[in-house]
C-alpha cells in the first residue's frame, strides 16, 4: 500500500506544501469508504470461506487493519484496491497491543472472534484524539449475549459463559447510537442461536453496508438503516465478494472544499442520499447543488453563513464538523458550530484563528465572525478531520502554508493531494531527504499514479 514504510517516522517528516487562493475545477473520483471497509475487513472473520472485498482505500489504517488480521493468521492478497481474505487458518484469537495501539476499529474484531471461536483478546482501542471514546456499550451488549468478559490492564478478555459454544440472542437497547457498537453487536450476533434485537442502533450507511455484506455471506439481518435491527442467528457464513460503499466523508470534504473556494467540480461516484445533510447545509450556503445518478456537482457561490449542529446519521457528520468550519470561517455574517458527538473536536479552532479567522470556543460550540481573508501558516493537523480543515484553509489562505502531522491525513484521505493536484490546486508533499528517498513515497503525491475518472 502506497503509504507504509518501514521507517515508522516517515510521515513526521513530510509536509504539504499548499499554495493559497487556488480555485477547484473539474472531476473527482471518490474513494471506498473507510470506515466501512474497516469493518468488513473484520466481518472476514466470520467465515472460513474466501471473501473479496474491492474498492476499499488504500489507506494506512487499512494496512493496520490488514495487518492485524495477517497476526491472527489471516491469509490477504492485494490488487491494487482489492482484498482477497482468507480466514480458516486463525490460530491466534488475541490481538497484539503494538499492532492495535491507535487504530479504534481494531476492537471490531472481539465480535467475531468471540462468536466464531468463544473467545476474544483485545487490548482497548486507540483512534484519533477526539474525546474520550469509550467502549461500554460493546461490552454491556456481547454480555447481554452470553460472554464473559474481563478488563485487565488495558486488555479485554471475553469468553462465553458456561459450557456453551454460542452467544444467545437477546434483546439489547443501545444507551446512545453508537456506530461501533451496533456494528460489533451485529457481527457478534450473526452467529449467535436465536434472534437478537437491537434497538437505538445506530444508522449510519457504513452499517448497512456491513448488513450487506453479512446477508450475502447468509446472515438474516433485518432492517438495517432502521432504530431497531433485527438479527436471527446461522451457525455458519460463506464466502461473497463485496465492493465498499463510496466514502461520502470523503466526499464531503471535497464539496466543502469547492464551496469555499466558490468553485466549480463534480465528485462521482457516491450515494447521493448519504450526503443529504450536508449537501442541503451547502445549499443553504449559497451553493449550487445539482445531483444526477451517482454523481454530485457543486457551483460555489458568494458564502453565507449558517449553524451547523452534529447529529447521529441522517444528521449532519461530526467527520465533516471540521472541514465546515473552514468555510464558515470566511462566510459573510455569524454562524455557530455545535459540536455534540465528541467532546473534543475542537483542535482546529485555534489553527483558524492563528491564520486569521474569528472563532470563540465555548467548550464544543464554535461561534463564527466569518472574515473575508485568511493568511497562509505552517501547521501541524492534530487528528484526520481537522488536518482535512486545515488543508482547506491553505487552499483558501493568502500566500503559502505548509501543514505537517501527514500520519492523521494518510489514516483517511486516499491520494488527497494528487485528487487536489487534478482539480487545479498547487500541493506537493516534502519530504526530509535526510531520512527519505522521495521516490519511494512518489506515488502518493502524482496525479499521474491514480486513474482519471469520468463522472457517471
Ligand atoms: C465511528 C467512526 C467515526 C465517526 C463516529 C461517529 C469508524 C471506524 N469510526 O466511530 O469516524 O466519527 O463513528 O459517526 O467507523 N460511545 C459510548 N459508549 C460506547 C461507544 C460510543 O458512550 O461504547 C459514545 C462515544 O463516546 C461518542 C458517541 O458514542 O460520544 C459516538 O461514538 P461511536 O458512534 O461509537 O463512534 P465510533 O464507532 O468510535
Amino acid at each position: 500500500m502506497i503509504c507504509v514504510s518501514k521507517n515508522k517516522s516517515y510521515l513526521k517528516s513530510q509536509n504539504l506544501k499548499i499554495f493559497g487562493q487556488c480555485k477547484l475545477n473539474g472531476i473527482v473520483e471518490i474513494s471506498g469508504a473507510k470506515n466501512s471497509a474497516l469493518v468488513l475487513l473484520a466481518a472476514s472473520l466470520l467465515t472460513n470461506e474466501r471473501i473479496v472485498l474491492q474498492n476499499v482505500p488504500r489507506l494506512t489504517d487499512i494496512e493496520k487493519m490488514a495487518n492485524i488480521l495477517r497476526n491472527l493468521g489471516v491469509k490477504i492478497i492485494e490488487k491494487n484496491n482489492e482484498l482477497e481474505i482468507d480466514s480458516q487458518n486463525i490460530s491466534i484469537k488475541e490481538l497484539p497491543y503494538e499492532l492495535v495501539n491507535g487504530l479504534r476499529a481494531s476492537f471490531f474484531c472481539i465480535g467475531p472472534l468471540l462468536s466464531k471461536f468463544g473467545e476474544a483478546t483485545v487490548p482497548l482501542p486507540g483512534g484519533c484524539n477526539i474525546g474520550s471514546r469509550p467502549i461500554d456499550e460493546h461490552i454491556n451488549g456481547l454480555k447481554a449475549l452470553g460472554a464473559k468478559i474481563i478488563i485487565e490492564e488495558e486488555i479485554v478478555k471475553a469468553n462465553i459463559k458456561g459450557d456453551k459454544s454460542r452467544l444467545i440472542g437477546t434483546h439489547i437497547k443501545l444507551k446512545c447510537p453508537s456506530v461501533g457498537a451496533t456494528e460489533t453487536l451485529i457481527m457478534a450476533a450473526s452467529l449467535a442461536k436465536g434472534r437478537t434485537t437491537i434497538e437505538n442502533a445506530a444508522r449510519e450507511p457504513e452499517i448497512q453496508d456491513l448488513c450487506q455484506m453479512l446477508n450475502k455471506m447468509g446472515a438474516k439481518i433485518y432492517d438495517s438503516g432502521k432504530e431497531k435491527i433485527i438479527i436471527d442467528g446461522v451457525s455458519k457464513l460463506c464466502g461473497c465478494t463485496h465492493k465498499v460503499i463510496p466514502d461520502r466523508i470523503e466526499a464531503g470534504t471535497f464539496l466543502i472544499a469547492a464551496a469555499a473556494t466558490s468553485s466549480s467540480i463534480t465528485i462521482s461516484p457516491v450515494i447521493p442520499n448519504h450526503l443529504e445533510a450536508v449537501t442541503n447545509k451547502l445549499q443553504e450556503s449559497g451553493s449550487k447543488i445539482t445531483i444526477k445518478g451517482n454523481s454530485i456537482t457543486i457551483n460555489g457561490n458568494k458564502i453565507k453563513s449558517v449553524d451547523i449542529e452534529t447529529a447521529p446519521f441522517p444528521g449532519f457528520p461530526t467527520d465533516l464538523q471540521a472541514p465546515f468550519t473552514t468555510l464558515m470561517a470566511i462566510a459573510n455574517g455569524e454562524s455557530k458550530i455545535t459540536e455534540t458527538i465528541f467532546e473534543n473536536r475542537m483542535n482546529h479552532v485555534h489553527l483558524l484563528n492563528k491564520m486569521g479567522a474569528n472563532i470563540k470556543l465555548n467548550k464544543n460550540i464554535a461561534n463564527i465572525k466569518g472574515v473575508k481573508k485568511i493568511k497562509g501558516m505552517d501547521l501541524v493537523g492534530s487528528d484526520l478531520r481537522s488536518s482535512a480543515a486545515l488543508i482547506i484553509a491553505g487552499i483558501i489562505a493568502e500566500g503559502t502554508s505548509t501543514i505537517s502531522g501527514l500520519e492523521h491525513l494518510d489514516r483517511g484521505y486516499e491520494n488527497f493531494e494528487s485528487k487536489l493536484k487534478i482539480l487545479g490546486i498547487k500541493i506537493t508533499r516534502e519530504f526530509n531527504k535526510k531520512t527519505l528517498k522521495n521516490k519511494e513515497f512518489k506515488t502518493s503525491s502524482d496525479p499521474s499514479d491514480i486513474p482519471r475518472y469520468k463522472a457517471a
